[in-house]
Order: structure tokens, then sequence, then C-alpha cells
């Protein structure tokens, strides 16, 4: 059967249904297909809203077992139940599955089931047999987990963030190869559910993104909680038996790590396969990523890219800016997605979140700074809260005094981290932000406090 669109949309993650949304919204007649049956991506099934499912109610936990008794709550009896756990999780996502099943609806955008494989430069054939013929297209099919040659994924000892994501029950020993933000997030999941978490990181410190300030400060509070780090190190040799042996080269010589699972989380790569670009000539890079120009055109230029299948940060919110953006593109009109003021954030505890320039960043581009920084320690709601661990940090402009960049390192730093953003957008000075009243006891006074420090004027430092 053949079917006729103006805009085809492969992929309905975050950056592929939000365009479908945004381009329908335009008054385009859109057709998006996904090859999983449930709409929503990685993001929805497998990635942020699954670890942060599972990232929320072993905190609650953690925090209940740790911190409850010497606030009073009677604790005695408190324990897991894994599955329901995982049921939670599962009820979670097909709520927002329905979600956008209603949204599309909505919105009168065709969902087909089906992976799609180019036929020609306006066709594409989906694995159902269907084809479909389209006035342009938005490619929007992702990444996928890189594997280590030696450790193929089996996903159920040998775990990508998916395998990890739906374990039958918590691992005794787990092993973490990679201690990005997969790694850290999902590490404290099972760190808070008891399990031994042992990191083999290839530099010399975790989640590398990040403000030095904030990496070294996330690994101790991490340490402090029971994880264990070796930086610098490399994984020579695995050997999987009973269970799994890795020969790791760390600076004081070779060691030997035996876990019951190992978790494999060292970057992401974007997805294609299957695709067909090389039927029609898409061009991508060495690393597989689809080469677009600054409106999201491939070399086709009626076919576009966005997401995880292009250069950027693979985040799910970057991907829906695309979305809109490239669906405005297409209807005509002149957005523009302000990559310099993308937040990013690893939801562990302390979370931490990060908009701009780090400092090493600023060094590099030779520019003069100043930094202001507050901890929640002489935050009166966090010590309300019992979460004082952390700190904000405002790097400035020396002269200007505009503000480059924002690191915050705390509980709910994921919510805080707006302010930070809404400030960069407008180019407002760290004079400015700290001028804004901010409500008493919250969290956000220590931005304003950070701000205040800049030009050394704290009040409660
Ligand atoms: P995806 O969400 O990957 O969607 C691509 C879709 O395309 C998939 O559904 C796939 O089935 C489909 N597809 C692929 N090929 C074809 C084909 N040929 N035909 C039809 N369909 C096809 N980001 C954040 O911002 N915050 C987070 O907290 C966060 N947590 C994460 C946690 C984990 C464990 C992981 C793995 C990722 C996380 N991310 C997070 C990253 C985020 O999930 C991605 O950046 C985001 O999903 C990318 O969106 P996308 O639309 O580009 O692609
Ligand atoms: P990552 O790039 O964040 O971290 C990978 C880590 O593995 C790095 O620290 C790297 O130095 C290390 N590494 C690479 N090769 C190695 C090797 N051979 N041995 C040991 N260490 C090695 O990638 P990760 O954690 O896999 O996540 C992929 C992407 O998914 C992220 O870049 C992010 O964009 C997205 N994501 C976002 C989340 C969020 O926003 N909260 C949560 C989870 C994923």
């Amino acid at each position: 059967m053949n079917k006729n669109c103006d805009v085809l949309v492969i992929g309905s993650g975050p950056g592929g249904y939000v365009a479908a949304i945004r381009a329908a919204q335009l008054g385009k007649n859109v057709l998006c297909v996904d090859k999983r049956k449930e709409l929503g991506g990685t993001c929805l099934n497998i990635g942020c809203i699954p670890s942060k499912t599972l990232l929320h109610t072993t905190e609650s936990y953690w925090k209940l077992l740790h911190h409850g008794q010497e606030r009073g709550l009677e604790t005695t009896g408190l324990s897991v139940n894994f599955s329901q756990m995982m049921t939670n999780k599962r009820k979670v996502i097909s709520g927002f599955n329905a979600g956008i099943a209603g949204l599309f609806k909505k919105n009168k955008i065709t969902h087909l089931c089906g992976q799609a494989s180019f036929r020609g430069t306006h066709e594409v054939q989906l694995s159902t047999g269907e084809t479909i013929t389209f006035k342009e297209a938005i490619l929007a099919t992702g990444s996928e987990p890189i594997a280590l040659p030696f450790l193929p994924f089996d996903e159920k000892r040998i775990l990508s963030s998916t395998g990890a994501l739906s374990l039958e029950a918590p691992p005794q020993k787990l092993l973490v190869i990679g201690a990005g933000v997969i790694g850290v997030e999902l590490g404290s999941v099972y760190s808070r559910l008891g399990s031994e978490v042992l990191f083999i990181e290839f530099l010399d410190c975790i989640c590398p993104a990040l403000d030095h300030s904030l990496s070294k400060a996330l690994q101790e509070s991490l340490t402090r909680q029971g994880m264990q780090f070796y930086l610098s190190s490399k994984v020579i040799e695995a050997t999987v038996q009973d269970s799994i042996t890795l020969q790791v080269e760390t600076p004081s010589g070779l060691q030997t790590f035996t876990g019951d699972a190992v978790l494999v989380a060292i970057g992401r790569k974007p997805y294609t396969a299957g695709l067909g670009l090389d039927t029609v000539g898409i061009a991508t890079n060495p690393k597989g990523m689809v080469l677009v120009d600054r409106q999201f055109r491939t070399n086709l230029s009626h076919i576009f890219a966005i997401g995880d299948l292009i250069d950027g940060p693979m985040l799910a919110h970057k991907a829906s800016e695309e979305g809109v953006a490239v669906a405005e593109i297409i209807a005509g009109k002149k957005p523009l997605v302000d990559y310099s003021t993308i937040p990013q954030v690893a939801y562990t505890y302390p979370e931490v979140a990060a908009v701009g320039f780090t400092e090493k960043e600023t060094q590099a581009l030779c520019l003069t700074i100043k930094t202001g920084v507050f901890p929640f320690k002489a935050n009166s709601r966090a010590k309300c809260n019992d979460e004082d661990d952390g700190f904000v940090k405002i790097i400035a402009d020396a002269a200007s005094d505009e503000i480059l960049g924002v690191h915050i390192i705390g509980a709910h730093a994921s919510e805080l981290i707006g302010e930070g953003v809404v400030a960069m957008q407008n180019r407002m000075t760290s004079q400015g932000l700290a001028e804004t009243s901010h409500a008493h006891p919250t969290l956000s006074e220590a931005i304003k406090e950070a701000a205040l420090a800049v030009n050394g004027r704290a009040i409660h430092k």
C-alpha cells in the first residue's frame, strides 16, 4: 500500500515527535514512522524517563534508610520490592506512550510502525511492505550505545543502559566501564539498592564535560555514598564465566576486578542501520553523524536531520529544540536554536546541572573572568531539607559582568538551572541576577548569593 504526505518524520523520539507536532500545527500533512511500536523513542522508552523514575524511587528509599531516623522517621522494616519498582517504571512509560499517541491524534498526524528504508529521494519503504512518498523528510533516528569489541552486550550480565534499566534483580557487584552521565546515574540506582558499584574510567575525572570543580565534588560525594572509582584506567581484557573478570591497567599497575554484571557506558553513536542512506547518497561524517547545514538540511535539500543523529550534545531537549526549528524552516519561518544556552544535567544525588562555559573553556578562549561560589551549607532551605551538599558557581566576564556560565551541584540542581538558562539567554549580568528578588527560604537564594559573590558581595558567606 502506498501513502503520501507533505512531511515524513522517521523516528518518534523527542526530536521526531516534537517536529511532527510542530509541522502539523503549521498546516502540514504529517506522517511519523517508528520501528518501535511505542512512541517516544530512546528518551521515553529506554532513556530519560525510565532512568529518572528509578533514580527518584531509589533516592527516596536511600534517604529514608540513611537519614530517616535522625529526622524522626521510623524506618524499621523498610525494604525494596524491586519487581514493583520496575512495574511502576513501565506504568510511567506507558502513560506517556499513550500521551504522545493522543497528541498525534489531536494534531491529525498519521503514525505507522515499521523500519523505514530509502527507496528513492522521495520514497521510503517500511519493513511492513508499505511505501510512503513525501515532499520533505526529517530524519530523527537517534543513537545507540557503543559496545566494547571484547564485551558484546547480552543485556543480562553485559549491559548497556537498556539492559541496566530492565534487570530482574540488583547485581551484587556491578562493574561500570565509563564514569560519564549514564554510568553515574545508573551506578547510583544500584548502589542505593545495595549493589557494590565500581567504576573504571579512561580519563582522570568523572563526567568530563562538567566544570572540573563540579566533577571533583560529585566524585567525592558518590565516593562517600560507597561507590569506588578507578580513574585514568583502561580495561584491556574481559573473561565472562560464572562471574565477569576485567583486567584493568590502572595508574598503580595491572588490576583484576570481578563482578556479576558489567555496565558498558562509554558513549553513544548515531543510529542509521537499515535506513538506506547510501541508496540516496546522504552524507555522514566518519563517526556516522548525518551532515547538515545550519538549517538542518542534508546534502539532499528536502531531507533534514535532527537530534542525536547530528552533531552536538545527545540530549532530549536539544533534539526537541531542533524538532521545532526544522518544522518551522520547512514552513518557511526563520527560527534559531541557541546552542550556547542548552543546559546539561546528571540526575545523581546531589544533582549536577550546568549551562554555558566551564572555567577551562573560558581559559581556552582566553576570556578574562570572575567567579562567585556559594555553598548550600549556608542556604537555609537546604539545611531544612537536609540537602546541603554542593554549591552554585557563576562565571562572569571580568569587564562586562555578563554571565558566561552557571554550574550547580546540589539537590534539585536540575530545576534550579532553569534560572541560569533564562539569565544567560537574556544576556544578564551577575549584578542584574543578584539584584533580582528570590523567595525565602528557597534553594534559589544560593543562585542570588553566588551572583552577589561574583563581585564580593555575598551576604551569608
Ligand atoms: P531517539 O529518542 O533515539 O529516537 C529515535 C527513534 O527512531 C527510535 O524510537 C527508533 O526506534 C526510531 N528509528 C530508528 N531508525 C529507524 C528507522 N529506520 N525507521 C523507523 N524508526 C527508526 N537526555 C536528556 O536530555 N535528559 C536525560 O535525562 C537523558 N537521560 C538518558 C538516559 C539514558 C539511559 C539514555 C540512553 C539517554 C538519555 N538521554 C537523556 C538522551 C536522550 O534520550 C536522547 O538525546 C534523545 O532520546 C534523542 O532524541 P532523538 O529524537 O534524536 O532520538
Ligand atoms: P558519556 O560521553 O557521558 O560518558 C562516557 C564516559 O566513558 C566518558 O567519561 C569517557 O571518558 C569514558 N570512556 C570512553 N571510553 C572508555 C573506555 N574504553 N574505558 C573507560 N572509560 C571510557 O556517555 P554515556 O554516559 O554513555 O552517555 C551517552 C550520552 O547519553 C551522553 O553523552 C548524554 O548525552 C546522554 N545522556 C544524558 C543524560 C542526562 O542528560 N542526564 C543521562 C544519560 C545519558
